[in-house]
């Protein structure tokens, strides 16, 4: 028989939000001992609408806490070589503490060429390489934001960690690899990941105590593959078309929440969980960069 249990829902809009007041309480002590204001450059390709609303939700946040920022806008056209020239150019312009290029890219231009081009100590994304590698050191530099994000919600909500099952479904180089990294260096998680050639998924799924699922399937994980009681953590985002929404199309997790959710102790929404806190990692970040460039 399978015991309905009751859920705690895991509130990213909440945590976000006391991520950000307590960012514009330290903008606020840096600007009263005359200190750098922090300054986030975006870049922003050509004029995808759902880009164009990441970056929207981006410079709201930075009004938001008080950040300086600077929107930088190139037609779709742009070639690989002039990107990197600005990119350069962004890299040492000593006033710009963090900067990110939103993906997607163009087809014709590299994402690994324009990624590691960024330097390190101003990718406030955590996207280059260097950031990937830093993880497991004693002090990383600038963490992926999306686990980043993940990561934050496991604490504050006090969720036991240390030698417990973490099972992460999707090993992409922006969520599920570094992700995996993160719940062994910082969480003293056990981990399995698993990946589109994983055999028997459920099988692994089941063995979860917290299941991470960044994949960008919905409905993937069903109720049959999470067991009673696990911390369930959607990451999937995936734009649904549809008459039946308010706005044409909605956005759907990898979870099958509604008939999951009974059988979970603590589980993410989408939208509303892990969301939010990419935009919350991303502040943390560009604050993190600024302290380190003027103390
Ligand atoms: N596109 C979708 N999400 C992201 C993100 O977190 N960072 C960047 N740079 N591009 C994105």
């Amino acid at each position: 028989m399978v015991e309905a249990t009751t859920y705690t829902l895991i509130d990213g809009r909440k945590i976000s939000t006391d991520i950000k007041n307590e960012i514009a309480q330290r903008v606020a002590e840096r600007k009263q001992l005359g200190k750098k204001i922090p300054h986030l450059a975006i870049i922003l390709i050509g004029d995808d609408g759902a880009s164009q609303t990441y970056v929207d939700n981006k410079v709201k946040a930075c009004k938001t806490v008080g950040f300086h920022y600077t929107m930088m806008r190139f037609a779709d056209t742009i070639s690989e070589e002039r990107l990197m020239k600005h990119i350069d150019h962004v890299n040492n312009d000593d006033d710009v503490d963090g900067f990110i290029v939103q993906l997607p890219l163009p087809d014709h231009i590299s994402v690994e060429h324009i990624t590691e081009k960024i330097r390190s100590d101003k990718d406030v994304d955590g996207f280059t390489n260097h950031n990937f590698g830093s993880i497991i050191s004693k002090n990383p530099l600038l963490m992926p934001a999306t686990p980043f994000g993940v990561m934050e919600l496991l604490r504050r909500y006090n969720i036991e960690t240390e030698g417990k099952h973490a099972v992460v479904v999707g090993a992409s180089r922006l969520a599920g690899a570094p992700l995996s990294m993160m719940l062994v260096e910082q969480a003293h998680a056990t981990v399995t990941i698993c990946h589109k050639y994983t055999v028997n998924l459920p099988n692994y799924t089941r063995s979860a105590d917290i299941l991470l699922v960044a994949v960008g399937k919905p409905g993937l994980i069903t109720a049959d593959m999470v067991k009673e009681g696990a911390v369930v953590i959607d990451i999937g985002t995936t734009r649904v078309e549809g008459t039946e929404f308010a706005k044409g199309w909605a956005i759907k997790g990898d979870v099958d929440f509604k008939n999951v959710a009974p059988k979970a102790s603590f589980i993410t929404p989408v939208p509303g969980g892990v969301g939010p806190m990419t935009i919350a990692s991303l502040l943390l970040n560009t604050l993190r960069a600024t302290e380190l460039r003027n103390p």
